[in-house]
């Protein structure tokens, strides 16, 4: 289905959707995501603001209204969201998706906490990747990039920063995601899955 993780009402009709075609619903995945560079005195209020409504307002969204429906699921569930390693350690120049990012990651807790204490089914963890090469690195600063001045070496990168000289694949996040979707992780809740290479290490 198309659905912009902003809009609450296309929220409502995807898990709505979702009960109707599967008659439940058990693993919740938030991975939207936007990254938004630059210096914070030029950030725009309506920059910093789109970026909170993806990255945080849309997890939300997301649990908010997936929590009725998993906890009336007969095997429970479990929710994913995706922070970052920028969720944990601070970056120059990317400080409005620092607040992003940890706002995910505590916030993560925060509900995993609240199904336990109310003995719903639901586990909750966040994911932090390191450096993963996906196409979000080519959007960071979309009028330097044009400008050709933003395009990031990637490998470069891994090999100074990343302790183990390695960039990471999305398929490196996914099977993180998907252990955390299986019951083979059925004793963790309220953690932080770091996939990273050893970058917070
Ligand atoms: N690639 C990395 O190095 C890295 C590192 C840490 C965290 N992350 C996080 O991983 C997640 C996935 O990012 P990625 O690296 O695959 O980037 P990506 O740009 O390839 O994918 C992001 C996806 O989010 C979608 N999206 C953007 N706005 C949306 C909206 N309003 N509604 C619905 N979907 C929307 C885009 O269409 C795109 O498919 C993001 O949350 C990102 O912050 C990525």
């Amino acid at each position: 289905m198309h659905h912009d993780v902003t809009s609450e009402s296309e929220w409502e009709a995807a898990i709505e959707h979702v009960k109707a075609t599967y008659g439940g619903l058990n693993v919740l995945v938030n991975n939207a995501g936007i990254g938004i560079g630059g210096s914070i005195v030029d950030m725009t209020l309506g920059e910093w603001q789109r970026q909170q409504a993806i990255n945080l307002d849309g997890v939300f969204m997301g649990v908010k209204h997936s929590i009725p429906v998993m906890r009336d699921t007969e095997d429970g569930g479990s929710i994913i969201n995706i922070s970052s390693v920028a969720g944990i350690k601070g970056a120059a120049m990317l400080a409005a998706y620092n607040a992003t990012k940890g706002g995910v990651r505590i916030f993560s807790k925060g509900v995993a906490l609240e199904c336990a204490q109310n003995r719903w089914p639901i586990r909750v963890n966040s994911v932090h990747p390191g450096i993963i090469a996906t196409p979000i690195w080519d959007k960071i600063n979309p009028e330097l990039q044009e400008a050709g001045l933003n395009t990031f070496d990637l490998d470069n990168m891994a090999e100074t920063a990343v302790p183990t000289g390695q960039l990471g694949y999305p398929i490196d996040i996914a099977n993180g995601v998907l252990f955390l979707a299986s019951d083979e992780s059925r004793y963790m809740t309220g953690t932080e899955l770091v996939i990273d290479g050893g970058l917070c290490a």
